[in-house]
């Protein structure tokens, strides 16, 4: 697989008709660029020289003429250029956003929001600009090197030579340069990505901050990064800077030196007046490209600097994705059965063996200590990671050979933590259904229990939330999230301690409500309180990844184990309070 700078490239292929057209153009530039001075060398050797006035008006037209074609190539050209870069921009980070979309819950668990963002503005910027200006600033610096050398060549090989004196001592200073830069760049990026991601997680966590008064500790962090940050931006400009006006010095140095050596060979009679004059406008031709050449590196050191990280994200395979002969049941009824399941993350075993048969329609209840592995087990149903060993069957079809999204679009999962979007009520209720009607919404949000927190709010279901908007309680959050579950019409209903901000009557009301939308839809309710469960179908008690204990709320009373212990604490502290 090509690497760097050749996968740079290789972006530039969709595009090759119009780079192409845009080449040429430039390349016209540069012969209007050559032509310029001989013409220049015959106004003074024809016309001041030898007297030929009649020339002058036809050789100053003509250098006006390929003066204004130039401003004229250079402008469309440069509109070319940046139609492509653009086009590549746009379709970089659309191929990366995409991308994203397809990774697996275990990708965003390992990698941070803010990092993500930085690949997508700031690298993605220097491979545009090494894109847009840099590959064409190399190809007009080669082109204008070679052009000028063979007509300087063809007017004064001596000049020439004396011009290209100081080349191999600018290509080591480039190198040198090069080896030096490249490094800091890349710490540059990445401490770029590391502020990035302190400054987003400190934005979105702000709230906690200010609870516990820890202003100055992520001030002094966040100064702290930036510090590493500025010392190494400092110490790229004070590379770059001290290298700059060296190379400035070196190639300016050919200007004195031509002009001292073609005066000495005009007063010799070697050459005439005219061909120096002309030689003198191909000098900075000449030179200009030397110049470039630390520009040049700068730009593509920082263009595969940043492409190398752009592209790991882009290169990142997802190991859940659907197989070639996924397939769908032919009706979702909800019949789940875990088949001696087991499931880890990295080594951390987490499910040990579980088995447990849900029939369609079935209310089914996890309960367990924190960090049991409650939410991890109904996580496991729509394949957001996959099992180790067993098989976990969706109506008789192992999750593995599912097709992804009908399975996803079959269970309404609301999640331990609701995430709402910064839009209105409304659309985020309809988020899994796009098309939903009003009334439909409407419904989804009375069976939540949500209707009249939102119709008492000012905008009712326009009102907007999150960020910019309005601020919802932690219960508000829960029902608007039990809505947009609800809406999508699920044959599976997974619901992780999704009321437990919700009060106890209201929590009562809106079981009554599901029991009666979601009637033979099969349920699985995460909860501490035994008010939400003591009703299931079945109820499972998860201890260290095993189930521990199952059986109807009578069946575990009678068993006087870990539930019935729960149901006495319970009590217990009821009537403690009461
Ligand atoms: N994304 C993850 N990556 C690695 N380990 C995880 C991840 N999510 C959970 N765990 C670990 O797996 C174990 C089970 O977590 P899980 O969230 O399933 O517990 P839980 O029973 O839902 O707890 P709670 O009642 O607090 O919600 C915990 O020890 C937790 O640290
Ligand atoms: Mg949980």
């Amino acid at each position: 697989m090509k690497t760097g700078f050749g996968r740079i490239i290789a972006l530039l292929k969709p595009h090759r008709k119009l780079f192409g057209v845009a080449l040429t153009l430039e390349l016209v530039n540069i012969i209007t660029r050559l032509i310029v001075p001989r013409l220049t060398a015959r106004v003074v050797n024809d016309v001041i020289t030898d007297g030929l006035y009649d020339l002058l008006y036809p050789l100053c037209g003509a250098i006006l003429a390929l003066t204004v074609a130039r401003a004229l190539f250079t402008y469309i050209r440069a509109c070319i250029f940046h139609k492509i870069s653009q086009d590549i921009t746009f379709d970089l980070r659309t191929g990366l956003y995409d991308h994203l979309q397809e990774m697996p819950w275990a990708f965003f668990d390992k990698n941070r929001v803010g990092e993500i963002m930085s690949r997508m503005t700031g690298d993605l910027n220097n491979v545009r600009n090494f894109l847009c200006n840099t590959t064409f600033s190399i190809y007009m610096n080669l082109l204008c090197f070679a052009g000028s050398f063979v007509f300087m060549m063809f007017m004064s090989p001596e000049v020439t030579l004396m011009v290209l004196v100081m080349a191999p001592v600018i290509a080591l200073v480039a190198w040198k340069f090069n080896k030096k830069i490249r490094p800091v760049f890349r710490e540059i990026r990445e401490q770029n990505a590391v502020i990035n991601t302190r400054a987003q997680e400190d934005l979105a966590g702000m709230h906690v901050v200010k609870a516990f008064a820890r202003e100055d500790y992520e001030e002094e962090r966040f100064n702290k990064d930036n510090r590493d940050l500025l010392t190494k931006n400092l110490q790229a400009t004070w590379i770059w800077s001290s290298f700059l006006p060296f190379m400035d010095l070196l190639s300016s140095l050919c200007t004195p030196i031509t002009l001292a050596g073609g005066a000495l060979m005009v007063s010799l009679g070697r050459m005439d007046i005219g061909t120096l004059v002309g030689v003198t406008g191909y000098i900075w031709m000449l030179t200009n490209p030397m110049r470039q050449v630390a520009g040049i590196i700068n730009a593509t050191a920082q263009a595969i600097t940043s492409s190398e990280k752009f592209f790991y994200y882009c290169d990142l395979g997802s190991d859940i994705r659907e197989r070639e002969d996924a397939e769908s049941p032919a009706e979702f009824r909800g019949h789940v059965v875990f088949d001696h399941v087991t499931f880890s993350y990295g080594d951390k075993t987490v499910l040990k063996d579980i088995c447990l048969d849900v029939q369609p329609g079935q209310t089914v209840a996890v309960m367990g200590a924190t960090g049991s592995g409650k939410s991890t087990l109904v996580t496991l149903l729509g394949r957001y990671y996959d099992i180790q060993s067993g098989s976990l069957l969706v109506d008789g079809i192992d999750v593995r050979r599912h097709k992804l999204k009908p399975l996803r679009k079959h269970i309404g999962f609301v999640q331990q933590e609701a995430f709402l979007f910064s839009d209105t009520i409304e659309d985020n209720i309809r988020y899994g259904k796009p098309d939903a009607p009003h009334e439909a919404v409407a419904r989804a949000a009375r069976t939540a229990r949500a209707d009249e927190f939102i119709e008492a709010s000012p905008q009712g279901y326009d009102t907007i939330i999150g960020e910019r908007g309005m601020g919802l309680s932690g219960g508000q959050r829960q029902r608007t999230s039990i809505a947009r579950a609800v809406l999508i019409d699920p044959s599976i209903l997974i619901l992780d301690d999704s009321t437990s901000a919700v009060d106890m009557e209201t929590e009562y009301e809106i079981q009554n409500e599901l029991k009666s939308v979601l009637k033979d839809r099969t349920t699985f309710i995460i909860a501490h309180r035994i008010s939400s469960v003591k009703n299931a179908d079945q109820i499972i008690v998860l201890r260290d990844g095993e189930i521990a204990e199952r059986g109807k709320h009578s069946e575990l009373m009678q068993l006087g184990g870990i539930y019935a212990g729960m149901v006495a604490d319970q009590m217990s502290s009821a009537v403690k309070v009461a």
